[in-house]
C-alpha cells in the first residue's frame, strides 16, 4: 500500500491505493480543514505535495480555478478532496491561507 506523510506534523500512514487524500488524512486523525465537503468549492482542503506529485490523478479545471484563488499557491498545489493516492507522497498542510483568515 502506498504511503503517505503528512507534514509539518510527520504522520505517515499506509493508504488503500486509489483512496482520495482528504479521506486518508481524516481516516488517520490528521486535520485537513473542509468545509464544502470534499465538493470542490470551497478550497481549505489545499494541501502542497512535496513528493509524489506526478503520481496524482489529472486536475480538473475547478481544481484549477479554486486553486487559482489562494494567495499562499504553488507549482505542487492539490485540493486534497480531489486526489487519489497511487504512490507514495508527502504532503505539507500549509498555514491558513489569507483567504480564509476570519479577522480580515
Ligand atoms: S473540501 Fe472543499 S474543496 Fe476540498
Amino acid at each position: 500500500m502506498p504511503k503517505v506523510k503528512f507534514l509539518p506534523s510527520g504522520t505517515e500512514v499506509e493508504v488503500p491505493e486509489g483512496k482520495i487524500l482528504l479521506d486518508a488524512a481524516l481516516d488517520n486523525n490528521v486535520k485537513i480543514d473542509h468545509n464544502c465537503g470534499g465538493n470542490c468549492a470551497c478550497s481549505t482542503c489545499h494541501v502542497i505535495v512535496e513528493q509524489g506529485y506526478e503520481s496524482l490523478n489529472e486536475m480538473s479545471e475547478d481544481e484549477e480555478d479554486m486553486l487559482d484563488e489562494l494567495e499562499n499557491f504553488s507549482e505542487t498545489s492539490r485540493l486534497a478532496c480531489q486526489c487519489r493516492v497511487t504512490s507514495d507522497l508527502v504532503v505539507r498542510i500549509p498555514e491558513k491561507d489569507p483567504l480564509f483568515d476570519d479577522d480580515v
